[in-house]
């Protein structure tokens, strides 16, 4: 590290063993970032570690809670044409560390969802699906290990429980558990490591109950973490159900045990942020996120990558989709500079 001064004007000189050492020629670019305690100098160029790609906004269940009800964009399939241009220009991304195949809609209903995450198996980086499981059977299985998915991360709570029984798949949950067990079992029958399992649970007054039997369920799984998620209300009637500014912090267990192979683990749950409000931080940002819709619109957060309204403090609040740009016009890396 080494101290510099402000000139007349804000012009900044850098010391010059930090030129030599970097490279720094006239003209090279830099951007100025703020962060927590002050600003980054980073070098200008692709940086995104992470992607996430909603491969498709449709859904096979129709979740009471669930953003589809009440936003405002035209649902669709990403075309194979924009998911090939994606993964080709993530091959820009130097950095890049994960892709994740989730957003709104359920991945797997995708009609080419298996060649898709072929094609992404060739970046050659960390894969993580999003998905309600309910899909999830022996030949999918076999083609998400094929592909070295290494994560996959199940929505399991009441939420879903009631879509289950809405689309009346009365055997819904045996069939995510079952589904769960049969990919981990095959895993080890092959000799693999198997993928590492996360379940992810919407917190609210009306099933809080269930927060303290979770690692327990997540222990017989072999889940290594459980995400609880806030509840964000869509509907004045859902507002009722957030958890925000509770007295009481959630009652969860510390972690469990997991034997994986020869490693014993510890799982972990992820708990929510219990105070709504201004919070000077982004997982986007700080993963160094990029969010690409089905379309091939670029957004920085899952936040702002549909517009639609929710209900807080007894207030209606209008999100619109922010787009960076499309893949189908610009290369991702021009997008992202
Ligand atoms: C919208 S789903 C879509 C992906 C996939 N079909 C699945 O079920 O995992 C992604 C996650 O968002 C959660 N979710 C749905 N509506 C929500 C809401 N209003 N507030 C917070 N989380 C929500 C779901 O429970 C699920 O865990």
């Amino acid at each position: 590290m080494s101290e510099i001064r402000i000139e007349e004007h804000g012009r900044l000189t850098l010391p010059a063993d930090y030129v030599a050492r970097h490279g720094l020629e006239a003209g090279t670019r830099l951007v100025f970032e703020p962060i927590e305690d002050g600003l980054a100098l980073r070098f200008a160029r692709p940086d995104a570690r992470r992607a996430y790609i909603e491969v498709t906004t449709r859904c096979n269940l129709n979740c009471a809670v669930c953003v589809r009800q009440v936003w405002r964009d035209d649902p669709g399939d990403m075309s194979w044409e924009t998911f090939q241009a994606v993964i080709e220009g993530l091959r820009a991304f130097p950095e890049l560390r994960r892709v994740t195949l989730g957003g709104f809609g359920e991945p797997l209903i995708h009609p080419r969802f298996l060649e898709m995450l072929t094609l992404a198996a060739g970046l050659g980086v960390g894969m993580t699906l999003t998905t309600n499981g309910l899909l999830l059977d022996e030949a999918m299985a076999e083609r998400l290990l094929d592909a070295h998915l290494d994560t996959v991360v199940i929505s399991l709570d009441t939420v879903h429980v009631q879509a289950y029984q809405q689309a009346r798949l009365t055997d819904g949950v045996d069939r995510v558990l079952d589904n769960l067990r049969r990919l981990q079992e095959m895993a080890r029958a092959q000799g693999r490591v198997p993928p590492r399992l996360g379940l992810e649970f919407v917190v609210m007054h009306s099933n809080l109950e269930w927060v303290e039997q979770l690692p327990n369920l997540a222990q017989q799984l072999g889940a290594s973490f459980i995400i609880l998620s806030n509840l964000l209300p869509h509907t004045p009637e859902l507002a009722t159900e957030t958890l925000y500014d509770q007295e009481q912090p959630l009652q969860v267990s510390g972690g469990w045990a997991l034997k994986v192979g020869d490693w014993l683990l510890w799982g972990v749950v992820r708990a929510p942020r219990m105070k709504w409000g201004a919070w000077r931080r982004c997982r986007f940002i700080e993963e160094r996120a990029m969010i690409i819709g089905w379309d091939g619109g670029v957004s920085p957060c899952y936040a702002l990558m549909h517009s639609y309204p929710y209900y807080i403090y007894g207030r209606r609040k209008e999100v619109s989709r922010h787009v960076l740009g499309n893949v189908y016009e610009q290369p991702l890396a021009d997008i992202w500079a």
